[in-house]
Parts: structure tokens; C-alpha cells; sequence
């Protein structure tokens, strides 16, 4: 039975990966959640999995925790120091990271030096700290499992193959809720808007990510660091069906694609159990949908998140660790209402060229670059 530490058990992946353990009570045992401040939900869950380990975002949602846990209260610890226990000290074979944003790099990173093998949603880690993640997880043969259904797609595609046989990789992307959305509107494009995506259900930050394109685009880095392969042959095509989740064309010509309806708990129960594959509740994939499959180019003018991306990428140094920390602060401020959507890429933009670039040797380097671009658009 493995043992597992969820961080950001509250979220739409800590979530559906509970909703996984439940669906395979001889698998899985929870040793460890972690989660900000929502109470509800993580005491809800702590009397259904009876977690020994759970950290919250706080010392006061800690004590609140205890109180409403009563005599069930687990050790409760709080704040960076608490995600690093439930990561490296908790007993876990293996840490789920489904922290959202720059939060979940401290404890992704304890993890690894910890020897845990990772199952890896939280990409902002490793568009943040690539190279030293994978770094120390091959120093320490720690296994990073890919969440995302199309990390997760290519990983079922490559199936052990070396990168020499890759021609290259192909993300696709939905395209979001603008994708046909005249671009002389963007300006005027409400949160509320931006927040209904077309195929998937996912949190807030994700969700306006996938609608400027910048989700694909730090795909693309995470793509980079999971698969070993230079950004120029991570390709990017718009499927509005998110039917294929992503695809591999090796040097023969041959295209490899994994197909499914879209549902993360697929991607994350393989994650969980790999190399096995085990039943699940989720709808087969009616292969009649099949018929209006289609694909189209990106269009850059209309979604300039994307070739930031990959400008980024190409960078190197502390650029992708901008990037992620500016498009952090831009999406709060659009969600506030304080910015336009179509600002969220000139924030970015000014970001990457204010701040200078710098070799990254630490987590602490990187942590520095994430703090200095956050007080820079904050003070703006
Ligand atoms: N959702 C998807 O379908 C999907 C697909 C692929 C990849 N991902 C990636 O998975 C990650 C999580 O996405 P999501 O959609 O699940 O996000 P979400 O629904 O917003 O959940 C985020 C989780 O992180 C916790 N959290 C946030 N800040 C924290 C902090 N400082 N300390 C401790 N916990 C903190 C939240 O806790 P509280 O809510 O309790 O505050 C919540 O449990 C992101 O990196 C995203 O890009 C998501």
C-alpha cells in the first residue's frame, strides 16, 4: 500500500486525488494533507482519511483547525515550514504537488531532496526551478510523474523511448474561451468571462491561464524539463475538443497521441499508479466523437502569453522564474478587476525586461528573483 502526502488537498487536484484513493482503498493510504485556508474542506477531509500530518497556510488557521478537529486532531503544523514536513517528513512513498502557483516550489523541492517520489501537478515549480528539480531528482532517483493530462499524454506516448528517436513533442491546448473572440475585444473581457472555460473544470489561477495561453506556454517549460528536449521542438496546436491530450512524432514520421475524454482524474490515478493501470468511474471515450476532431494554429497577435513563454525558455537563467512570478501578480490584479485581460501580457513583458537576468544556483536564488518581480509590480 503506498503511502501519500497531498499537498493542496483542498484544490480541484487535491480533490480529485482523494476522490482516486477512495475509488482504491487497497492502494492508497493518506498520511499527510496540506491545504490554505479553506477549513471546511480540510477538516471534511481530515475525518474521512485521518491524515497523521496536515499543514495549513497559518498559525490562526492552525489553532482553528485543532479546535473544530477536537479530540480527531492530527499534528497540525503551518506555513512554508509545515508544507516542507508534509513533503519530506510525513512517511510518504510518494508526494502529490498540487499546490497552485510559486507556493508550491519550497515544498515540491523538500520533497525531492527527501527521496519521494513526485506526482507532480504543480507546474510553476518547474518553470521556476527546472533544472535544479531534475537535477536533484535524478541525483536522488526520485521518479516526477506528470499530472497534467498532457504531460501525462506525452509520458504514455514516449513510453520509455529516448529523446534521440523525438522528433518532437505536440502540447495541444483547447484554446479557451477566446479563441474565436474578436482580439479588438480582449480589453473588455470580464473575470467572470475568463473564468468559464469550455472542456475543463480546474482552479481559478489555471483557469485565466488557459484563457491568455500562458498555461500552455508554461507547459511548454515543463515539457522542457520533464521530457529533456530543447523548447524548439515543444510545438503547441489548438484542439478545441481536449480529446487528444497531447502527441509525440518520432524521426520515422510515426505520431504517437493518447486519447480520452477530459478528466484529470485519469492522468492523476496513472500518476498514482504507475506503471499499473486500474479501473476507474470515468466515461469512456465514445469513439463516434471522433468525427469532429479538429485542429487549428495558434494565433500569437491574440495570445502574446505564449511566445513570452517561450522567449522566456530560450532566456534561460531567472527569465521563466519572471515570467511565472509576473504572470502570478498580473492574474491577481485582473482577477481584482485592477488590470484588463489584454494587460496581462504587457505586465509580463515589462517584468521580463525590467528585472535582470541571473544564473539561479539555489532555491533560495530563485525564491530571491521570485520576491523581487512580486515587489516590483506590487509597488507599481
Ligand atoms: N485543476 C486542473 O485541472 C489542473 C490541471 C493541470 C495542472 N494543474 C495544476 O495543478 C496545480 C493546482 O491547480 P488547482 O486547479 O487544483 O488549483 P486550486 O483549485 O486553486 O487549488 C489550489 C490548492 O493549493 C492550496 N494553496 C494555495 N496556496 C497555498 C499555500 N500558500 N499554502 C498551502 N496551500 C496552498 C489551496 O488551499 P486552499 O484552497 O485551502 O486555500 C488549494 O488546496 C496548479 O499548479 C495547476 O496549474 C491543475
Amino acid at each position: 500500500m503506498k503511502a501519500l502526502a497531498i499537498l493542496g488537498s483542498t484544490g480541484s487536484i487535491g480533490t480529485s486525488t482523494l476522490e482516486i484513493v477512495s475509488g482504491l482503498p487497497q492502494q492508497f493510504r493518506v498520511v499527510a494533507l496540506a491545504a490554505g485556508s479553506n477549513l471546511d474542506r480540510l477538516a471534511e477531509q481530515v475525518r474521512q482519511y485521518r491524515p497523521a500530518l496536515v499543514a495549513v497556510a497559518c498559525e490562526s488557521s492552525a489553532r482553528e483547525l485543532v479546535r473544530r478537529l477536537g479530540s480527531a486532531a492530527p499534528e497540525v503544523c503551518w506555513g512554508p515550514d509545515g508544507l516542507r514536513q508534509v513533503a519530506a517528513e510525513s512517511g510518504a512513498d510518494m508526494v502529490v504537488s498540487a499546490i497552485v502557483g510559486a507556493a508550491g516550489l519550497v515544498p515540491t523541492m523538500a520533497a525531492v531532496l527527501a527521496g519521494k517520489d513526485l506526482a507532480l501537478a504543480n507546474k510553476e515549480s518547474l518553470v521556476m526551478a527546472g533544472e535544479l528539480i531534475t537535477r536533484e531528482a535524478r541525483a536522488r532517483g526520485v521518479r516526477i510523474l506528470p499530472v497534467d493530462s498532457e504531460h501525462s499524454a506525452i509520458f504514455q506516448c514516449l513510453g520509455g523511448n529516448g529523446a534521440r528517436e523525438v522528433r518532437r513533442l505536440v502540447l495541444t491546448a483547447s484554446g479557451g474561451p477566446f479563441r474565436t473572440r474578436p482580439r479588438g475585444t480582449f480589453a473588455t473581457i470580464t473575470p467572470e468571462e475568463a473564468l468559464r472555460h469550455p472542456t475543463w473544470s480546474m482552479g481559478k489561477k489555471v483557469t485565466i491561464d488557459s484563457a491568455t495561453l500562458m498555461n500552455k506556454g508554461l507547459e511548454v517549460i515543463e515539457a522542457r524539463w520533464l521530457f529533456g528536449l530543447p523548447v524548439r521542438q515543444v510545438d503547441v496546436i489548438i484542439h478545441p475538443q481536449s480529446i487528444i491530450h497531447s502527441l509525440v512524432e518520432y524521426v520515422d514520421g510515426s505520431l504517437l497521441a493518447q486519447l480520452g475524454v477530459p478528466d484529470m482524474r485519469v492522468p492523476i490515478q496513472y500518476a498514482l499508479t504507475y506503471p499499473e493501470r486500474h479501473e476507474n468511474a470515468v466515461p469512456r471515450l465514445a469513439l463516434d466523437r471522433l468525427a469532429g476532431l479538429t485542429f487549428e494554429l495558434v494565433d500569437h497577435e491574440k495570445f502574446p502569453c505564449l511566445d513570452l513563454a517561450y522567449e522566456a525558455a530560450g532566456t534561460g537563467g531567472s527569465a521563466p522564474a519572471v515570467l511565472n512570478a509576473a504572470n502570478e501578480v498580473a492574474v491577481h490584479q485582473f482577477l481584482a478587476c485592477r488590470i484588463g485581460f489584454d494587460e496581462i501580457a504587457t505586465v509580463i513583458r515589462k517584468a521580463l525586461d525590467a528585472v535582470p537576468g541571473r544564473s539561479l544556483g539555489s532555491t533560495q536564488d530563485v525564491l530571491e528573483v521570485d520576491r523581487e518581480v512580486r515587489e516590483r509590480l506590487e509597488n507599481h
